[in-house]
């Protein structure tokens, strides 16, 4: 029997490669490498994808209304989100006065917090992109402002807001 000739060699090597990718596509549960730039939703967690991808790492939920925290929340969001964001309609970014009937309060720290990570990595928060074109710059709050802003959102909305 003769030995296989490099080009018969690399013929079943391909297909021997090949093979094994589509294999562990199939198989499921992780991936055996990180996705790469096209990021595919399952490279997060539940949590992340719940809560979105950022500082807050532990779920943060709605108590009774907190008035300083409103105070202090009404006056970031006048002074740094008004720019680009309206409550009814949509503006330079999407319409705020109903986000918390549809993203957890967590979700919305994240987002404010962490803009260009959850931009790349969310699927959510990719698809909005795609549909505003503009990117949300980070307007560098604290985790104390931003957990501030969504006791002012909070009482923006008409619809039942998530409290966790
Ligand atoms: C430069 C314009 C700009 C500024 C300033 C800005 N945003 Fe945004 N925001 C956007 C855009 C555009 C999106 C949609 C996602 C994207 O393209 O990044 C967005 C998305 C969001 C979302 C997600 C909404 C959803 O339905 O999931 C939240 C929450 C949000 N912004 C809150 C804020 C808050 C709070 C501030 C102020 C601290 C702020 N944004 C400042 C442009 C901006």
């Amino acid at each position: 029997m003769r030995a296989l000739s490099w080009r018969e060699w690399w013929t079943v090597t391909a297909v021997l490669l090949v093979s094994a990718c589509g294999g562990g596509k199939a198989g499921g549960g992780e991936p055996a490498a990180p996705a790469s730039g096209a990021g595919s939703a399952t490279d997060l967690s539940s949590f992340e994808l719940e809560h979105g991808i950022g500082p807050v790492k532990e779920e943060v939920t709605l108590g009774t209304l907190d008035q300083a925290l409103l105070a202090k929340g009404t006056e970031v969001f006048k002074a740094k989100c008004t720019a680009c964001h309206k409550m009814g309609e949509k503006y330079v970014g999407p319409a705020l006065g109903e986000v918390l009937t549809r993203r957890t309060p967590t979700y919305v720290m994240n987002m404010i917090l962490n803009p260009n990570e959850m931009v790349e990595r969310h699927p959510i928060a990719k698809q909005l992109l795609a549909e505003h074109m503009t990117t949300m710059a980070n307007q560098g709050l604290s985790v104390d402002e931003a957990r501030a802003v969504v006791e002012y959102l909070r009482t923006q909305a008409k619809g039942t807001v998530k409290t966790k």
